[in-house]
């Protein structure tokens, strides 16, 4: 695989894997054409709309950026442009391919493309489906992990901060288990490199917030506080930096 970055001029710029896409396109970018297709084969309710896509024997992801918050309401999808490789969907693409050179369970990325118009511009990323894979909120919604399930979570937490790598939104709607128990780490919007290791214990800390926001909002959650020891001994047991 290569990845090939295109500037098509007029404020367009993709960046793709050559073994996945050959030519990237507006269209592949766009629900609307996929939905024409008859190739959109579920959506997920996140921030903005996730559709998912079965093409030419391919699952694929595609998300749009979407801003939350205040500022979300005013400039939904719409960021200011300090540059192609600084933009949201060129980030996270790029770090994806890192975290997958490096052996971690990630999405592959496909293709990403921006589209500025002066100061601003608007942006989409496609990733490949985790095959037979639910989010844990979904699972622990439905039942509990094991013990050696919240082991795995902390390790893969511990090998993303071991590449440096921190979680901008580490909740569990971002952490994934497959049907052979895998563990993957989702959505890298705004995740970036950083030095040192005090901000890790940080990044933990906001998944137990998450955890028990979540126990607090559902009727049914199948977490318990006790369960979080595990996982905190599965990021020890692989992290550089005990926490
Ligand atoms: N590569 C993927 N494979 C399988 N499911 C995914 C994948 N990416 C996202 N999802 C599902 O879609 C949901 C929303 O996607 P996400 O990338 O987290 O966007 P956001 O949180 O910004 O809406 C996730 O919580 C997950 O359930
Ligand atoms: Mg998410």
């Amino acid at each position: 695989m290569a990845t090939i970055r295109r500037d098509i001029g007029a404020g367009h710029h993709f960046i793709f894997d050559d073994s996945l896409v050959s030519q990237p396109n507006e269209d592949m970018f766009t629900p609307h054409f996929w939905h024409l297709e008859n190739k959109v084969t579920g959506q997920a309710k996140g921030r903005g709309t996730t559709i998912f896509i079965e093409h030419e024997h391919q699952h694929w992801v595609l998300r749009h950026y979407i801003r939350g918050g205040l500022v979300g309401k005013l400039l939904s999808d719409q960021y200011v442009f300090l540059g192609v490789e600084r933009s949201r969907p060129f980030e996270e693409f790029r770090l994806l391919a890192h975290m997958r050179d490096k052996g971690l369970r990630v999405p592959a990325p496909v293709a990403a493309r921006i589209h500025r118009r002066g100061v601003i511009y608007r942006g989409d990323l496609i990733t490949q489906t985790i095959p037979n894979s639910h989010d844990l909120h979904r699972m622990l919604c439905e039942k509990p992990l094991n013990e050696s399930d919240w082991q795995n979570v902390g390790k893969a937490l511990a090998e993303m901060h071991n590449c440096q790598v921190y979680h901008h939104d580490a909740n569990i709607r971002n952490i994934m288990m497959d049907d052979k128990r895998d563990i993957w780490l989702i959505d890298f919007d705004r995740c970036h490199f950083r030095s040192g290791d005090k901000w890790k214990k940080e990044n933990l800390a906001r998944l137990l917030r998450s955890l028990h926001k979540e126990k607090a909002k559902n009727p049914v959650f199948h977490w318990q506080i006790e369960q979080w020891q595990s996982c905190i001994d599965g990021y020890n047991a692989v992290s550089n930096t005990a926490v």
